[in-house]
């Protein structure tokens, strides 16, 4: 049975929430990469993904200017790296450096991959729109990677606070 509740109290029900690595490149050359939850699939063929990413983030920035960008899938050991990259801001510092994150270089775009994600898709802008408060970013896939090891799982966010860990099979 269904009971009227407050949004907020609703909404803070949607865990587990899957999270993405997205990494661009400045035109300078240096890498950058933000922690997004707010992404889903928008179209299947062509494959799009769509990310929520708030207009002070450096990602962002980024975006707009070299309106490419890579989506990655981090595996569940990841969440430490992940939550790193997702409380500091990249205008301030090199976060690959500074968490051991590992790249490798991507075929289609200029931003990197990352090493050790489970999965990798490149992707060109399609567009930007804002629906609401934070901006919508589509991207079409224009080239994708798995890791080598297909046994990876992927991270999830799966309490308040960025609490983040495996999901399992029922
Ligand atoms: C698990 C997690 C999920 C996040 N999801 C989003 C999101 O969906 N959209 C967003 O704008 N920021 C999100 N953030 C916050 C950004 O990753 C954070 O603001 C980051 O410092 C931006 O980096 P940048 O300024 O280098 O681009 C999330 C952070 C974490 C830890």
């Amino acid at each position: 049975m269904q009971k009227r509740a407050k949004i907020e109290e609703a909404v803070a029900r949607k865990y587990p929430e899957q999270v993405v690595l997205v990494t661009t490149r400045s035109r300078s050359g240096k890498a950058n990469v933000m922690a997004v939850g707010w992404t889903c699939v928008a179209s299947g063929d062509p494959l799009m993904f769509a990310l929520g990413i708030d207009d002070g983030a450096y990602t962002y920035e980024l975006i707009r200017q070299t309106r490419e960008f890579v989506v990655a899938f981090p595996g569940e050991k990841q969440g430490k790296e992940t939550l790193f990259v997702g409380t500091r801001h990249g205008r301030e510092m090199d976060k690959f450096r500074a968490c051991g994150l590992k790249r490798q270089k991507a075929t289609k775009v200029k931003a990197p991959l990352v090493a050790d994600a489970v999965a990798n898709f490149e992707c060109k802008l399609v567009e930007i729109t804002r629906p609401g408060d934070c901006p919508l970013i589509v991207g079409r896939v224009v080239a994708a990677h798995v890791n080598a090891n297909r046994t990876l799982r992927r991270l999830y966010t799966v309490g308040r606070g960025h609490e983040m860990g495996g999901v399992r099979k029922v």
